[in-house]
């Protein structure tokens, strides 16, 4: 694989701020220098710069402007780099996939192929600028890439993805208006008590089927909180519960085994709440697994 590294310090999608450091700790953590050792090439693109902000603050919308410019940069960022190879996008906080979501729609749709999104995530990020309570729009590009009206002030979503195509694995903090309007879309729901229930396994062998036999392009995005905060600990929205280390693996390696990861997301990583560098090392790891690396070799080959 070539894997392009997109350094994406964007921190405007929520107040507490440490997000734009997550970059550079990822790079330190030696996520190039592991992805070379699993035999990949490896080309950092560096950092995106968002465009200057070309409108006005809407209070009590968090940095509008500024998440409006950084999506405009990103979405060409991300086309470019998914025309060039396996894109990996170094966060950032989340409001960075309404760029890189939007990038991916455009590079899909000029592929002719349809784009699938794995959201492993706490929340649902699926409110609009209209419905979020906080104002911080990191919880917001999955409504945007789903086409929820909203979103005037960004530009026009390039090809809406239909619920069907999208599935969050990892649920536990839900808002009552994101989960009335997460009702019908047709986006499949993993929350924390089905994955007791039943395990990763299951619902995600079943989604990497659809995308198999659609032929789609499938983009990975990783919140930092989708783990738990024990093993986690450097993100500002933790919520209990989370997935645990060999979860993780687990989601990792079976997307590795499906080979049908055309890009990845890391975000949410703020260095700044981080015990001596363990949360960068643990998505430094997690990637390794999506990438290659394993313990022994298994047999099975593709999404069964
Ligand atoms: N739903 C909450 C909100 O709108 C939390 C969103 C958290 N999103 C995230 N990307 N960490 O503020
Ligand atoms: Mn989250
Ligand atoms: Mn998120
Ligand atoms: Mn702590």
């Amino acid at each position: 694989q070539i894997c392009i590294l997109v350094g994406i310090p964007m921190d405007s999608g929520k107040r507490r701020q440490g997000c734009r450091m997550g970059p550079d700790a990822l790079r330190i953590a030696g996520l190039a220098e592991t992805l070379q050792e699993l035999g990949h090439t490896v080309e950092d693109r560096g950092t995106v710069t968002p465009d200057p902000a070309a409108l006005a603050d809407t209070p009590p919308l968090y940095a509008l402007a500024e998440t409006v410019g950084w999506t405009q940069a990103i979405t060409r960022a991300a086309q470019d780099a998914a025309i060039a190879g396996m894109p990996i996008f170094l966060g950032g906080d989340h409001a960075l996939s309404l760029g890189t979501l939007a990038g991916l729609a455009a590079h899909a749709k000029q592929q002719n192929r349809p784009l699938f999104v794995l959201w492993l995530d706490a929340h649902a990020d699926f409110h609009t600028p209209n419905t979020t309570q906080s104002g911080n729009l990191h919880g917001t590009p999955v409504a945007y890439a789903a086409g929820r009206d909203g979103f005037n002030d960004f530009p026009p979503f390039p090809a809406t993805i239909p619920g069907e195509r999208i599935a969050m694995i990892g649920l536990r903090s839900v808002d009552p208006e994101e989960k009335a309007a997460l009702d019908g879309t047709g986006i499949h729901l993993t929350d924390m008590r089905a994955l007791d229930e039943r395990g990763l396994r299951t619902p995600l062998a079943a989604f990497l089927t659809r995308v198999e036999q659609a032929n789609g392009l499938l983009h990975v995005s990783f919140d930092t909180d989708f783990l738990d905060p024990d093993i986690a600990p450097a993100v500002g929205t933790t919520v209990p519960g989370g997935a645990t280390l060999r979860e993780a693996h687990l989601a990792m390696e079976m997307l590795c085994d499906s080979g049908l990861v055309t890009s990845l997301d890391l975000v949410e990583l703020n260095p700044f709440l981080d015990h001596a560098g363990k949360t960068a090392q643990l998505l430094v790891d997690l990637t390794a697994s999506l990438m290659g690396r394993r313990i022994f070799d298994r047999p099975t080959r593709g999404p069964k």
